[in-house]
């Protein structure tokens, strides 16, 4: 991954041998004091979705949170129909903390938006 400049913490995921653009990888809303920050992540070419690469990202970026930032908390929001990242978030160790009701119409239905969120004491187990 390679480091953005911006206030927000942003990688480009790319491919080790290739470099080809993969996706994204985002740190934002970033709280210094209470130190925690939310999470965004899209694999952005369609061919590499499905291929581990957006749940090593994650993993590598919780271990630049937690470990070098010394961050306590990562939380992100999941909408309910989006299946693929709420499984991959899980298998990153997030947990449902809560849910927003109903709050994203998509389709003609209304979703409910999954709060998840990771605590340092979690990622170390
Ligand atoms: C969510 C996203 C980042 C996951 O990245 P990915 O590289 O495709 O996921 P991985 O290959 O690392 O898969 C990790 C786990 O996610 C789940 N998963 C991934 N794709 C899935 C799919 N199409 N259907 C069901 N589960 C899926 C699986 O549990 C998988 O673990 P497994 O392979 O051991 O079964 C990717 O799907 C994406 O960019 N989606 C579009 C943008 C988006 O929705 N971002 C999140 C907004 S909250």
């Amino acid at each position: 991954m390679v480091e953005g400049t911006s206030a927000n913490k942003g990688f480009v995921i790319g491919d080790a041998a290739s470099l080809e653009y993969i996706g994204q990888i985002d740190l934002y809303k970033i709280d210094w004091k209470n130190r925690f920050a939310s999470l965004a992540i899209v694999i952005g070419r369609k061919e590499c979705l499905g291929k581990g690469y957006g749940s090593e990202a994650i993993r590598l970026l919780q271990r630049f949170a937690f470990e070098e930032l010394n961050f306590n908390r990562l939380e992100l929001e999941v909408y309910e129909y989006n299946l693929a990242a709420h499984k991959c978030y899980l298998k990153c160790g997030f947990q449902e903390e809560g849910r927003y009701r109903k709050k994203i119409y998509k389709n003609g239905t209304y979703w409910d938006s999954l709060v998840m969120s990771i605590l340092k004491n979690e990622y170390k187990k």
